[in-house]
């Protein structure tokens, strides 16, 4: 469904036109071409592996040339918006080449059509590896990008719910909210699989509201289910969800999140927001004032997978951060490894000396929840406390 296909002889457009697409070949040849003085000279012919169309979209000119199906072909467009957000994450020198190459090949076709000289580009050379690579990359990231944003409209997103405890008393204390993807037929797909991409993209932010809109949604049923049964939880109970960068970089993101509180009647100290490192180096004075704003009205902000990214403990003192979370590699290796051990120790130092409690994740052992009480660990994520589990299942787990 990311495909279209072509039959033989179709123009696809034309010279002159404004482009919203470019297209990688996955299947069949084009021939782009000019119209001149009646007649038809053509500029190269493209196939599989290659992309075309892609000058109109780079420098929004119109089509420098027209183009047809040679053959029955089989396309994968790629759209003017999914082009410009990458473009806009790249690095500036690297735009700046590409501007500059855009405009010299422009002149240089220009100059030569003067003098009655046509360019044309080298007839259907085989892609380097290198290319073919990218090719595949692009293909794979172009068709995940399709199939996200038709999974959004299709409601095939659900959220999973995994049990944080109070270490020692092993109390129930709240739950990360973590997504999953019920493809129709590949079955239940991991984040892993499909937030990088999301990210990329951009749609992560669409894929964020939904989180937002979903937790708004069954939020007051966890929280009536842990009123009913007080004696197994600590406290109120809370939920936690991953944000991204590119979340707290839009404006509208605090204003979003308070108002789903304010519509749901969730008290704002029941959702905590978890925000990796390098989210937060990708643009700190947005993320900064976001966060600001979604503490003071109350929410919890969490530095999630802490020691592995980017650290700088600038942020640790400019950024409003109520909760740090151990990442599952340090504990992994905690108990074989005395570096690990230490690193452990020296990151929960760290919460303890700024006065908040530290979570450690990917807790599968006894031995590592003993370890890690010991050392003042408040709380504690894991396969030993309970795996990400649908709604059901939790509200189950809550009432036991
Ligand atoms: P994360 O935020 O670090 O989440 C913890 C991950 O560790 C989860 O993987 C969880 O299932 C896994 N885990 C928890 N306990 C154990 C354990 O004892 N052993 C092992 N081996 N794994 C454990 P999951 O659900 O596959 O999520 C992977 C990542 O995807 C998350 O890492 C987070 O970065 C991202 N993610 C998940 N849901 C969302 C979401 O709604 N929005 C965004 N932006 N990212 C999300
Ligand atoms: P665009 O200008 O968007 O639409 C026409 C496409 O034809 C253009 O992008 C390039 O992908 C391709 N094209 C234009 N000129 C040449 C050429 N001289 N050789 C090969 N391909 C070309
Ligand atoms: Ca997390
Ligand atoms: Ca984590
Ligand atoms: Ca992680």
């Amino acid at each position: 469904y990311a495909h279209v296909t072509l039959e033989a002889g179709t123009i696809l457009f034309e010279e002159e036109e404004p482009g919203a697409y470019a297209y990688l070949i996955t299947r069949g040849r084009i021939e782009i071409f000019l119209r001149r003085d009646g007649a038809e000279i053509q500029l190269a012919v493209r196939g599989p592996g290659e992309i075309f169309g892609e000058m109109a979209i780079l420098d929004s000119d119109p089509r420098s040339a027209s183009a047809r199906a040679l053959d029955d072909c089989e396309l994968v467009p790629v759209s003017e918006a999914q082009i410009r957000h990458r473009l806009s994450e790249t690095d500036p020198i690297l735009r700046l080449c590409l501007t500059v190459v855009m405009a010299r090949y422009r002149e240089t076709a220009a100059l030569l059509r003067e003098r009655g000289v046509v360019a044309r580009g080298d007839p259907a050379a085989a892609p380097s590896p290198a290319a073919r690579a990218d090719f595949d990359a692009a293909i794979t990231a172009v068709v995940l990008e399709r199939e996200l944003r038709r999974a959004l409209d299709r409601q095939e997103f659900e959220l999973f719910f995994q049990p944080i405890v109070r270490l020692g008393s092993e109390m129930l204390a709240g739950f990360e909210a973590l997504i999953r993807w019920r493809h129709p037929e590949r079955g239940l797909v991991a984040p892993a699989a499909f937030i990088p991409v999301a990210e990329e993209s951009g749609l992560i932010v669409d894929i964020t509201a939904w989180v937002v809109a979903e937790i708004g949604r069954v939020l007051p049923g966890i929280m009536r289910a842990g009123l009913r049964n007080v004696a197994a939880i600590e406290g109120s109970l809370f939920v936690s969800v991953n944000v991204s960068g590119h979340d707290l970089a839009r404006a509208s993101f605090p204003g979003m999140v308070c108002e789903m509180l304010r519509a749901a009647g969730i008290a704002p100290g029941s959702l905590k927001l978890e925000i990796t490192e390098s989210t937060l180096m990708r643009d700190p004075a947005s993320a900064t004032d976001a966060l600001t704003l979604c503490r003071a009205s109350g929410m919890g902000i969490a530095i999630d997978d802490f020691g592995t990214g980017y650290s700088s403990l600038s942020y640790l003192s400019t950024l409003p951060i109520t909760t740090l979370k151990v990442d599952r590699a340090f504990v992994r290796a905690m108990l074989s490894e005395p570096r690990d051990h230490k690193i452990v120790q020296t990151i929960l130092r760290l919460a303890d000396e700024i006065g908040i409690p530290a979570v450690a994740e990917g807790i599968e052992e006894p031995a590592e929840a003993r370890a890690l009480a010991a050392m003042g660990c408040a709380y504690g994520q894991g396969y030993l406390f309970g795996r990400p589990a649908p709604l059901a299942e939790t509200l189950d787990r809550i009432r036991s």
